[in-house]
Parts: C-alpha cells; structure tokens; sequence
C-alpha cells in the first residue's frame, strides 16, 4: 500500500501537528531523565544515540507502525531471499550474500570461488618483492571508485606499507594525467573496474593507461592490467587476460564487497577484508532479525522519512569525526540519492510524496570552519549526522611516545568537538544569553540589543550521533551495511525501487550526440543555449 494511503500515515500526520513541529529537544530531556538511555540503541559495532532528534517514543511507535503497513518486513526478507526485488530490471538484489559465510546464502559456491581467488591474488600483489608492484590505480566511476576508495581511506592503517594506491575517476584526462607522471610502468597495477565495462569515463581513462603504459615501454599488458567486472568477454577483447567477475544482482553501489573491492584487498590483505565481510554480515543479521523496536537500520530509515514527509527538511548532513571517513559523504551521497532519488514508485506510478534527501558533509572538525554557520544559525533545519570513534588507530604506526601522546590529545580535542557542535545545535543561545556577552569584535556602532540578535542561535537543531570503538575493517563493514540497509529501509516505505538508477541514462545518451558536434560544429536542431555554448568551445 503507498505509505500516504495507510492508517499510519494519517496517524503521523495528527502526530506531527500536535507533538512533531513545535517539538523542543531542550524541554523533552528536561521531562524525561531517561531520554538518551531509552532513544539510543545498539547494532554490530555501532551505538547510535537519537535521542537529539525531533521524535519520542511515541513518534517512533507512529513510524514502526508505518513499516508494518508499507510491508518492510517481508520486502526485506524478499531481498535477502534472491527474489527480483529490482522489479524494473526483473533483478535479484544480493550484496549480502557477497559478505555470507559459505554456504549459508544464495550463490555462495560462485561467491566464495570468486572471493577466494581475487584475494590470492591480492595478496601474491601484496608480496612486492616478487610482484615488483608499488602503485595500485584503480580505474572507475561510481560504485566502481567511491567504495574502496572511501574504505581504503578509512583503513589506511591497515594497508601495505609499501603499496600506494590510487583512484582516477573522472573522464577529465587531469584526474589521470598527473598520477601518471608520477609512476613507472615496470612497477604499476592497472585495476580496470566496471560492472558493464563499457562506461565512458573508465574505458577513455583506462584506454589512456595503456597508450601510457605501450609509450614508456611497457610490455606485459596482462601482468600490469587486470578487470573488474560482470562483462569479462568485454574485458578481454580490451587485451586483460585476468578479470575477477561477479553479477547482475550486485548494484554498483553495493558492490564494495565483490571484486570490485579489489583494489581495497590489495591495500589491506586477505585477512581484512574478510573481516571488513564480516563486519557486514553481523550487519544484515541484525538487519535480518532484530525486532523493528531494536533495528538499527530500520529506526534511521524511519527517522529520515519523518524528517523528509513530515517536518520537510530537504538535506542531512554527515559530519564524520574521523579524517579516515572523509569520503564517505560521497559514497553515500551515490548510495542515498542514486538509490532513492526517485519520483515513481516501483510499479511506474507517481509518488505523492518526497523522496531522498540531499546528502552532503564533510569530516569534522573541517566543516565547522566553513558550513557549520549555515547548520546553527540558517534559515533551513537541517539535521546533521556526527560519526565519532572512540579509540585513535596511530599505534601500528609505530610513532615516538611523544608523537603519539600529542595525537591523542588531538583525539579529545576532536571528540570534544563533536559532543560541542551536537550540544551547540540542540540548546542554542537565546538574545537574553547574548546580551550578557560582550565580545570584544563587536562593533561599537550598533546596538547591544542588535549584536545580541546576530549572537543568538535556535537551537532545537536536531542530529543522530554514531559511535564506533575503532574504525577497523570490521566496524567499518558494519557501518556501510548500515547505511545501505537504511537506504533499503527508508525506500521500502516510500514503495520505490532502490535498486535501478534511470536517471543517469538521458545525459549519458545526449553526450554521445554532442560528442561529434564538438569535432564538426554542427549546432543543427539543438536548442539556442547549447548551440551558443557549444560554439563557443569551438572558438
Ligand atoms: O552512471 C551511473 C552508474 O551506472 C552507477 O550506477 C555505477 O556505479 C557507475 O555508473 C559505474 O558503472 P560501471 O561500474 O558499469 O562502470
């Protein structure tokens, strides 16, 4: 049933005029002493604290009641099952059976055959004496970059000393330019990855790697150039001997966890990356099994449909207190709004209701020097994401004493950080307050009363806080698993297919005919706006 029709619905409807928009979270812990303790929960290496959001217990009662009724449950156990769960492509959705220990999910005998093989190889790479390999560059877009990007910046700690490994993206020959200057070819790795192989911007990227590699004298293509794919023919005719597959039923968001996680494996080993699967594994059974009341996944997805339908708020943002985690406000950005960027339903119908937010962020305490102005004293609520982890990840660094009492000082420093902007945005600063202030910048031309105003903050500001003990493989599985069942959760309820990404076909069907245009000038038939900037580049 589409989420607006239900009784629920109607119910969070009357729920949010009487309790939901005048909602204040400073009153709220001032009635209920036990707020944090009952609205923060436990999941897999994660702990997540609510309690700094817009909702009680019974908002959340309202909104469990929502999942019942949209029919979470048996979607996501449909998911979990194989059944073609991406109805536009009549697709199976399984990337947790990429992280299912053998034999326990569909496709496991393919699955572990493929995961045990790529990981030999990463870790034959990894012996560098023998391998001669020093830079690892990835070539991909999309699902095939921002994951093992994002995660082998999250674990950089874990990776081979004497490896580097790098991303190229973009079909801009200056993502790829500059790093080529930098390498040898008698010592490089080409990871070729694309779910399709026929992507613009990895094949020119990749095609441009191998003019690279022929014209400084390289000479064994299958040794220094590998595939990541489910299209290994395509793979092949490009001259890669060695592809790593996998399948349709792996959305290239979701594809961390399949070979597509090469790169990531050759940075960190064997051994990690099965715990970074496991760490999603623990993920999906709690996923799979908690009690709606207690399901870590389910409760995000819920919150940010009461953010997004009922209060209205159009963005979240994601401030991650861990310089690891600096991608991953791009990687789920990719994941939220190419999954759930959508304005029909899954059966083609148009949705009465809005969909995914705009997601955005970047590491704290970086943000808080530039944006964060907007989050405590803008005209929009935008309620932020903090992730903090307890524990620093210097050690296997191997610094002085010295250096490494100075990092942890700057480990409180940054927690501090995190607790004072969730703290700042929630309470605020009434004029009253202000007024008592006398900052010595202020200007003596205005007003106390005025410098008071400009000095003042809402508050009311809600956020959600992660935490996480460390940021290793495990945890940092657990986590991404997270985020993609909210997604799953949060889209299950808006009825929408997360899985399918049409969206991103017209631009691409549109550059393919202005491509020869930009070599011919012919402006035939386009709109004036286009015809003028196209002849423009020309001149
Ligand atoms: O154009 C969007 C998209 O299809 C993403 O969904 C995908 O992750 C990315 O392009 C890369 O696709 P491929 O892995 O097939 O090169």
């Amino acid at each position: 049933m589409a989420c607006d029709q239900t009784a629920a619905w109607s119910a969070l409807q009357g729920h949010f005029q009487a309790h939901g928009r005048d909602f204040d979270l400073r009153e709220a812990f001032a009635r209920d002493p036990h707020r944090h303790t009952s609205l923060s929960f436990e999941a897999p290496s994660v702990f997540a604290d609510l309690s700094k959001n817009l909702l009680d217990t019974a908002t959340l009662h309202f909104l469990l009641d929502l999942a019942r009724e949209t029919g979470l449950e048996a979607r996501r156990d449909r998911m979990l099952a194989g059944e073609p769960v991406n109805d536009s492509e009549s697709r199976a959705v399984l990337h947790t059976a990429l992280r299912a220990p053998r034999g326990s999910a569909p496709f496991s005998a393919e699955v572990h055959a493929t995961l045990d093989a790529m990981l030999a190889y990463a870790d034959r790479v990894r012996q560098v004496e023998s391998s001669g390999i020093r830079d690892v560059v990835n070539i991909g877009i999309g699902g095939s970059d921002l994951g093992p990007q994002m995660a082998a910046a999250a674990l950089a700690g874990y990776a081979h000393p004497q490896l580097n490994s790098h991303f190229v993206a973009n079909v801009d020959g200056h993502d790829l330019g500059p790093l080529l200057r930098r390498l040898d070819p008698r010592h490089t790795l080409f990871v070729v990855a694309s779910k399709t192989f026929t992507t613009q911007e990895t094949m020119a990227n990749a095609q441009a790697a191998k003019a690279w590699f022929l014209a400084a004298g390289g000479t064994d293509i299958a040794k220094h150039f590998v595939a990541t794919t489910t299209n290994v023919e395509a793979a092949a005719a490009f001259g890669i001997t060695t592809s790593f597959g996998f399948w349709d039923w792996v959305g290239g968001r979701y594809s961390l966890w399949s070979a597509i996680g090469l790169p990531l494996a050759i940075a960190i080993g064997a051994d990690h990356f099965r715990a970074m699967l496991a760490g999603a594994h623990a993920m999906d059974r709690h996923f799979a099994e908690a009690p709606l009341e207690r399901n870590l996944p389910v409760l995000l997805g819920l919150l940010d449909v009461w953010y997004r339908n009922f209060h209205g708020f159009a963005s979240r943002s994601v401030a991650p207190y861990h310089q690891g985690l600096r991608r991953l406000p791009a990687y789920l950005q990719q994941l939220e709004m190419e999954s759930n960027g959508k304005r029909v339903d899954a059966q083609g119908e148009a949705l009465r209701v809005a969909t995914a937010p705009v997601v955005w962020g970047e590491p704290g305490t970086n943000g808080q020097h530039a944006y964060f102005q907007m989050l405590h004293q803008g005209t929009d609520t935008i309620p932020v994401e903090f992730i903090a982890v307890r524990a620093t990840s210097h050690g296997p660094l191997g610094f002085a004493p010295a250096v490494r009492a100075a990092f942890e000082d700057q480990h409180r420093k940054l927690l501090a950080n995190c607790l004072a902007q969730s703290q700042a945005l929630m309470l605020g600063k009434t004029a009253q307050e202000a007024l008592l202030e006398s900052p010595s910048t202020a200007s003596p031309q205005m007003s106390r009363q005025a410098v008071a105003r400009h000095r003042s903050f809402p508050g009311n500001r809600p956020s959600t806080t992660l935490l996480l003990d460390r940021l290793d493989p495990t945890s940092l599985g657990a986590l991404v698993a997270l985020y993609e069942h909210r997604v799953f959760s949060s889209g299950a309820v808006w009825g929408i297919n997360s899985f399918d990404q049409w969206g991103v076909e017209l631009g691409k069907v549109l550059c393919n005919q202005l491509l020869p245009r930009l070599d011919s000038g012919d402006v035939t038939g386009l709109d004036a706006s286009t015809a003028g900037l196209l002849a423009r580049l020309r001149d």
